[in-house]
């Protein structure tokens, strides 16, 4: 039997909705019923959606697709690895192609951020970065030094300990976090400068407060600072001139290692693939890459971490990355 007209325009809309996607940040009261709109393809920045209507990619431009849409050589190399192997495990082989990546990355990563842990995305790596810095710790005999400080409107991802590092208010909502390990400070956000203070005077306060932060919990008991050089989806906020190198040396002094998330800032976003040296001025101990670092095209992320931290974990009987090789042993 035909359908009404409006009967098949229901029908229309109905294929429209997502009734089975439970999408990030939406509300639950409207799930299945929010029009979104579909997309079928993408060229360049701009998406169509069926209908061929053409759309700037605001979101995924800003964020993800550094390269833009339908670069052929990236699809090319990507079938071309697929069809000659898919996977190699990484817990017991290595391959050409990811050791060639590894060591063309870090010839443009600064200082002596040397060695390279691939994840499969930005919050991996940002959970693989605070778990190796309390890893580290132990090693060293510093049971005590866990604690993380983050800031108000950062973002470090969706893993428990990355979204406990996120200090933006929407994202705290019912959510449980590991409160107990990390702490806060305020975002340097310039715009919120009172008007009787200097650039330089705001921006001292703000490292000050990262310094009294860790004298409070104790030098001994915090492990690492985790910032992203401009804070990216808590408004774009670049803190004031200086800030960066100015915590750095807080961190260096109170010896708590920076970690620098630049999941966005990295991969030409800043004008150079890794940001904190080049744009800012200082080198921290980790620096975390994701987004731009295959322009969204497949998941990746890496954890890029300082040899001098490597080589203080030599010699301290037989360690395995993230586990004792006894472990292993008697794993097997
Ligand atoms: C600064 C920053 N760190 C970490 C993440 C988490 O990355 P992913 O979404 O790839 O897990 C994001 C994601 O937006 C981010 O902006």
């Amino acid at each position: 039997m035909p359908k009404s007209t409006s009967q098949s325009a229901k029908n229309d809309l109905k294929n429209t909705l997502d009734d089975r996607i439970l999408h990030p940040w939406q509300y639950l009261e409207y799930r299945g019923e929010d029009d979104r709109t579909f997309i079928d393809k993408s060229e360049g920045i701009y998406l169509y959606d069926k209908t061929g209507k053409k759309l700037i990619d605001g979101p995924g431009g800003m964020w993800n697709v550094n390269v833009g849409h339908g670069v052929k050589e990236i699809a090319d190399a990507v079938y071309d690895q697929i069809t000659k192997m898919p996977y190699a495990s990484p817990f017991t082989e290595s391959t050409e192609i990811a050791r060639d990546y590894a060591s063309r990355l870090v010839q443009y990563a600064p200082g002596d951020l040397k060695r390279i842990f691939f994840t499969s995305g930005g919050s991996s790596a940002v959970d693989s970065a605070l778990r190796f810095v309390m890893f580290y710790n132990n090693i060293l005999g510093r049971k005590e030094k866990k604690q993380i400080i983050s800031r108000n409107d950062a973002y470090h991802g969706s893993t428990f300990l990355g979204a406990s590092c996120s200090g933006k208010e929407r994202d705290k909502n019912n959510f449980d976090f590991a409160s107990n390990i990390v702490h806060h400070i305020s975002s340097p956000n310039p715009f919120r400068k009172p008007d009787d203070l200097t650039d330089e005077e705001f921006c001292d306060l703000k490292v000050q407060e990262l310094e009294n932060k860790i004298i409070e919990i104790g030098a001994d008991k915090v492990a690492a600072f985790i910032a992203e050089p401009i804070l990216a989806s808590g408004g774009v906020i670049v803190p004031p001139k200086g800030y960066h190198k100015k915590t750095h040396e807080i961190c260096k002094k109170h010896d708590v290692l920076y970690i620098s998330d630049e999941i966005v800032t990295g991969f030409g976003r800043l004008g150079h693939i890794f940001a904190s040296e080049n744009y800012f001025d200082f080198t921290p101990d980790i620096i975390l890459l994701a987004k731009g670092i295959t322009s969204g095209y497949v998941p990746c992320g890496a954890v890029v971490i300082s040899e001098r931290l490597m080589s203080k974990l030599d010699n301290k009987e037989k360690v395995i990355f993230f586990k004792r090789l006894h472990r292993l042993r008697s794993s097997c």
